[in-house]
């Protein structure tokens, strides 16, 4: 049977991560995987996550399974922190626990192949290069629109626009809710308003992907665009993670919301979401959200975890200051948000910044901005030039 598999290329990021611990150097440079690092290049479990474990360690008296839904008390918490004032019916929205955001990205996937088969999901050009395979594993035509210039070093709104007035009606719109993965350049707040004008003028659905809420200009600016998207329209998904603002990674936790039509429409699509989650992974994993859910559930916790959120966002904007400053060429840097940026550099490049110092960054020239030390940055730059 299994001599018929077609051999597959290993999954690029993946790859890098190895290709990084392989590297004898002492003196390298990971700026490739998604991950937060402080200024020692580490990426500590954040304090309040370790008090939730160390509590949840001694108090945890059961590992009996929690059902579908996973940890529901970790969702309700979530819910004022993502959707603020914007949360709406109960009625009409559903939430539900998944193992990351990629859980809750394919499980949106899979509903919405289970409403219509033939649906177009719409992706900028480019976007995460993990968005493409969720989606077509799921059974989805993807169609990709143009999002960002990455000679201009900005977003191409009037074509992105153009491209979405095409869509036809039921078609999906992925969009990244903040700190835009690769590019670092996010919708302003009257282009997510004309966006979720042409949604609705063309009856699509917003299917978000809020993967950083907290990392790019806080936990509120960066839920605006959601926010608004859920307000405004009659239908969206939302494919949560907390990943990186818990620094939960590996814990693989994260959820998905749906908002609907009507409060049948959400009874009958959360059956549907239970049904798809329990053929995916039957019940998601418990020890991160349990972890997450002791946070948000004790004051003191809570705003610890707001504390250190606030630094690691400070940090990312200070990089990017440093960068924007150490070379012209850089200046863009200071305008984006987020873990990641686009750098003027070809794979040539890159690879030639990868043998010669030891620096390494996706084949697409981005970069983990959180992978610096401050102290990187001048030799950075200078590996930068050509
Ligand atoms: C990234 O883009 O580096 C992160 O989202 C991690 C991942 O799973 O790709």
């Amino acid at each position: 049977l299994f001599s018929g598999l077609e051999p597959r290329p290993s999954d690029p990021l993946l790859g890098l991560m190895t290709a990084f611990r392989a590297d004898p150097r002492d003196a390298k440079l990971d700026l490739g995987v998604g991950v937060y690092k402080d200024e020692h290049g580490k990426t500590p479990v954040m304090r309040a996550i370790k008090a939730a474990e160390t509590r949840l360690l001694a108090d945890q008296d059961s590992k009996r399974y929690l059902g579908g839904d996973g940890d529901i008390r970790f969702v309700e918490l979530l819910e004022p922190i993502v959707f603020g004032d914007a949360l709406g019916d109960p009625a009409r929205r559903i939430g539900i626990q998944t193992p990351g955001g990629t859980g809750a990205l394919r499980l949106g996937a899979e509903l919405i192949a289970r409403a219509r088969p033939n649906a177009t999901v719409w992706t900028g050009d480019p976007t995460w290069p993990n968005h493409t395979p969720i989606l077509r594993a799921a059974g989805l035509t993807v169609a990709s629109h143009p999002f960002y210039d990455p000679r201009a070093r900005t977003i191409r709104f009037d074509e992105m626009m153009l491209a979405l007035g095409k869509a036809a009606p039921g078609d999906v719109v992925l969009l990244h809710g903040c700190c835009h993965n690769p590019t670092g350049a996010d919708l302003s707040i009257e282009q997510w308003d004309a966006v979720i004008e042409r949604i609705a003028e063309r009856d699509l659905v917003a299917f978000i992907d809020l993967a950083y809420q907290g990392l790019g200009d806080g936990l509120d600016a960066d839920a605006a665009g959601l926010r608004k998207a859920w307000s405004a329209l009659p239908e969206v998904l939302l494919a949560y993670s907390c990943d990186k603002n818990f620094g939960v990674y590996r814990e693989r936790t994260g959820a998905m919301w749906g908002r609907f039509a009507d409060a049948d429409t959400a009874a009958i699509a959360r059956g549907n979401i239970l049904a798809l989650a329990r053929t995916l992974w039957s019940m998601p994993p418990d020890h991160g959200a349990a972890a997450v859910r002791i946070v948000l559930d004790d004051p003191e916790l809570a705003a610890d975890w707001r504390t250190e959120l606030s630094a690691m966002c400070e940090r990312l904007g200070g990089l990017r200051q440093a960068l924007a400053s150490a070379d012209p060429r850089l200046a863009y840097l200071a305008e984006q948000r987020g873990m990641f940026a686009l750098l003027p550099v070809d794979k040539t490049g890159v690879h030639a910044m990868r043998d010669a110092h030891g620096i390494y960054m996706t084949d697409g020239g981005r970069i983990n901005v959180a992978g610096l030390g401050i102290d990187d940055v001048a030799p950075f730059v200078d590996a930068l030039r050509p």
